[in-house]
């Protein structure tokens, strides 16, 4: 049951207001004492004319008072207060019945969203910020599909642009074979480094780049080969970091997918009048939105980044024909998909308000700031590799006889990364910092999952609940506050959906964590001679596991039974 729209009902029946208004004005107050809903009359004084505190008593003594322990007032509010022993029942109940599909639902049965996300780039490593886009694009992905969207996962691979021109040039002159059949991307990355540093001593190197990229355009034998090859070397090493993550795309077009797709798209802005000559590269004017022009293509006649997203949209549309195309890409890339959606709209493709960018912060280490171009990164495979040994080291020291010790420190390693990704606002940097990320008692994932497998080894040790249940035997204050946030949460991935923000399902399971071990910790559960209190207890803690399980798995991350 929704209370909040029992509320509004009850509140429906004796004023003539719209019931969405009514939900609006519904907040939850700040104490338990003060009820679980409350309702400020401040609105109604004027169509009343009384003053609210007058208005709040009338309507608390004709109100229908049914599924509520009672209804007070306070000043001009009216406080509601939920009947706690049904609340408890039915939530407990519905979780254990729903079980994985429990928060789901087919709201948006129909709809279909586009998600770009993670698109590194080839030839360069998978970098931190990377997997910031991996990370909230998986969750969306996981979220919207629970709500009943049809979720298009697509990895816009960086794999075109002037780019290859260098690197193949500094392919031909500097490559180590052994080491990029060894270490692939570290190699090409060497390379590229060694092509900047040396094209300052001599820029006849830039000119013969481009020669190369354009040869490659041109769909020339030689690059083409080379193109592959570095291609295929680097999604090798990026499959393997996605295999580690457990994530999944279903389209891999990335950049060069669009090659032959956009000289249509440059004929059809030329054709509704929009291309305009800017010292010979051909560009949008978006002036009047106060933006700077979008360049289609730069002088020498190669497009360029934006030319390709222009030509990705249109054919997601085409093929998708998606509500949604989100893409979740880093903050400082706002202008371009400004520029980008502006220039879609002028060609009259209204749909381009669907189209969402989804930023996200930096990611720091101990105010290092990290240049591709220097050759200063932090491999993605090392950072994970790290967090797993971290990890094992602590249940070394903590549960040294633990079963199956690699593949949970290896779960709750991993978890605890992209926790870390996922545990704030997504425009808010990050600061890796181990210590606080792996801490089993602060906001962290492994201190969620260490909750669910204490959960977990307390079911085991109870065994099948068979006797009756007493839910009314459930009367703490903990106990409630358990039930009523398990209770919240589809409303948290709602929320979630609305802004985008997977953050919002990561707070939730912390607070269902942080509720769960308080109760655990003021209430005894397997030594109870009270049976039908015990069994309560039980089912409560087996519903608490179950939505743990549950918002994690939207995260991304996976659960261990036993830690
Ligand atoms: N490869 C780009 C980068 O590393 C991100 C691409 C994002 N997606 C897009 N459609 N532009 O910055």
């Amino acid at each position: 049951m929704d209370y909040k729209k029992l509320v509004a009902e009850r509140i429906k029946e004796n004023v003539d207001l719209d019931i969405s208004f009514i939900e609006k004005l519904i907040e939850i107050p700040p104490k338990p004492e003060m009820g679980d809903f409350a309702f400020p009359c401040f609105q109604l004084a004027k169509t009343f004319r009384k003053a609210p505190n007058l208005i709040a008593e009338e309507l608390k003594e004709k109100m229908n008072k049914e599924g509520f322990e009672k209804v007070e007032t306070k000043g001009p509010y009216l406080n509601f207060f939920l009947d706690k022993e049904d609340l408890i029942k039915t939530t407990i109940e519905q979780i254990l019945e729903e079980k994985e599909a429990y928060g789901s639902s087919d709201m948006f049965k129909g709809k279909t969203a586009v998600l770009d996300y993670s698109a590194p780039n080839i030839a360069k490593p998978f970098h931190v910020g990377h997997l910031f886009s991996t990370s909230i694009g998986n969750a969306l992905y996981k979220i919207l599909s629970f709500q009943g969207y049809k979720c298009v996962g697509v990895n816009h691979l960086g794999d075109w642009g002037t780019q290859f021109g260098k690197l193949i040039s500094a392919y031909r002159r500097w490559v180590d074979e052994e080491a990029l059949e060894k270490e692939p991307i570290k190699e090409l990355l060497r390379i590229y480094v060694k092509f900047h540093e040396e094209a300052e001593k001599d820029p006849s190197l830039e000119e013969e780049a481009r020669a190369n990229f354009k040869k490659l355009e041109d769909g020339s034998k030689e690059e083409t080969e080379l193109w592959t090859r570095f291609k295929d070397l680097s999604l090798k090493e990026f499959n393997k970091v996605y295999d580690e993550l457990g994530v999944n795309f279903d389209s891999f077009a990335g950049e060069s997918f669009y090659n032959d797709k956009m000289d249509a798209v440059v004929d059809e802005i030329d054709k509704k009048g929009l291309l305009t000559d800017s010292n010979g590269a051909k560009v949008v004017m978006l002036e009047d939105y106060n933006i700077p022009p979008c360049i289609i293509k730069k002088s020498d006649g190669a497009t360029i980044y934006a030319t390709r997203d222009l030509a990705a949209a249109m054919y997601r549309k085409k093929t998708y024909d998606f509500d949604k195309c989100i893409y979740v890409v880093g903050t400082p890339q706002a202008l371009h998909f400004k520029q980008v959606f502006t220039t879609l709209k002028l060609m009259g493709h209204d749909w381009a308000d669907n189209c969402k960018h989804v930023g996200f912060g930096l990611v720091k280490f101990a105010n290092k700031k990290l240049s591709t171009r220097k050759g200063e990164v932090i491999f993605l495979e090392d950072l994970l590799n790290q967090s797993v040994e971290e990890t094992l080291k602590i249940i070394n020291e903590k549960n040294e006889k633990l079963e199956n010790k690699e593949e949970v420190a290896k779960k709750v390693g991993i978890g605890a990364v992209i926790f870390t990704y996922l545990k704030n606002n997504r425009e808010r940097d990050i600061v890796f910092d181990w210590n606080e990320m792996l801490s089993f008692d602060g906001e962290t994932g492994p201190y969620v999952q260490y909750s669910y497998a204490r959960g977990k080894s307390i079911l085991r040790k109870a065994g099948e609940v068979t006797g009756a249940i007493d839910y009314s035997k459930l009367n703490s204050k903990e106990e409630f506050e358990l039930a009523k946030l398990l209770k919240g949460f589809k409303e948290a991935i709602l929320a979630s959906i609305d802004k985008l923000e997977p953050s919002i399902v990561t707070r939730y399971v912390i607070e269902v964590a942080k509720a769960f071990n308080k109760f655990y910790n003021a209430h005894n559960i397997m030594n109870l001679s009270d049976e039908e209190m015990k069994n309560g207890r039980l089912k409560l803690v087996e519903a608490t596991c179950n939505v743990i399980k549950n918002a994690l798995g939207l995260l991304g991350i996976d659960v261990v039974e036993k830690m």
